[in-house]
């Protein structure tokens, strides 16, 4: 069966003191994750190290980086590669957020090469894609979500598809407080999928995550995760409320 997972990205958002007060928080809810569930916090890098110690020894929780660098180790001021990350104990990595493609001009082809980097180390990618607002009312997003999947991900082995996460973010539902319908985001989820199985085959595909983000809260994550091509969530601004992202955990099927 394959994982459902509810994945908080904090952005660049919390001081230190704030990041530990959320997180104890988010301990003292009440949340419940089965064997085939995973939380996982995509904290600011700076946190890393403060998030696993925090969060050591729960069972199916996971810290992630936001984003990582191709290369390994060099000349690259200011960059965290992929190793150094596993290093220090993180196991998935965020890549190719429509933020990073905005504003930091992250193309196809360099997350291409961030996924390969992480693989490479033997961590989770949990690739993003999805579209603006414009290729959303012109009726393309599928083409378009579908060049962003071949062009990043089309170059892995089968064993390298089945340990990459998908999460479908419509950039038009990302902290606008809009969300896809439930059946908008069924609709796209499945046919991610079957782009996947277009060329890796049907069971291959079967076995990928492919989590919704935009505008995930509590009020409509059991809806939204009980769609069957959808499986959880990469939640931004309601991950930074706990009691908001224990109840998304709960809501995982
Ligand atoms: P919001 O949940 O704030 O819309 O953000 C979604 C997102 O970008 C998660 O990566």
């Amino acid at each position: 069966m394959r994982k459902q997972i509810a994945a908080a990205n904090w952005k660049m958002n919390l001081s230190v003191s704030e990041a530990e007060t959320l997180l104890d928080q988010i301990l003292a809810t009440e949340h419940h994750l089965a064997a085939n569930q995973e939380a996982i916090f995509a904290v600011p890098s700076i946190y890393i190290s403060l998030a696993i110690q925090k969060l050591a020894g729960k069972n199916n929780v996971y810290v992630a980086a936001q984003n990582c660098y191709s290369k390994s180790n060099g000349a690259f001021t200011g960059e965290i590669s992929a190793p150094m990350y596993a290093s220090v104990g993180v196991k998935h990595i965020v890549l190719g957020h429509s933020e990073r493609r905005e504003y930091f001009g992250e193309s196809d082809a360099f997350l291409a090469e961030k996924t390969d980097a992480v693989l490479a180390i033997g961590s989770t990618p949990i690739f993003c894609c999805g579209e603006p607002l414009s290729i959303r009312e012109a009726g393309s997003q599928n083409s378009f979500v579908e060049t962003q999947l071949k062009n990043s991900l089309f170059h892995l082995s089968e064993e390298q598809i089945t340990k990459v996460v998908i999460a479908y973010e419509p950039i038009w539902a990302i902290g606008t407080g809009k969300t896809a319908t439930s059946e908008q985001a069924q609709e796209i989820h499945a046919y991610i999928r079957s782009v996947m199985a277009s060329k890796y085959g049907q069971s291959i595909a079967d076995q990928i995550s492919i989590l919704y983000g935009g505008s995930v809260k509590a009020a409509n994550a059991k809806e939204i995760f009980s769609q069957p091509d959808v499986d959880g969530g990469l939640v931004g601004g309601a991950s930074l409320i706990a009691t908001e992202f224990a109840a998304i955990i709960n809501a995982l099927k």
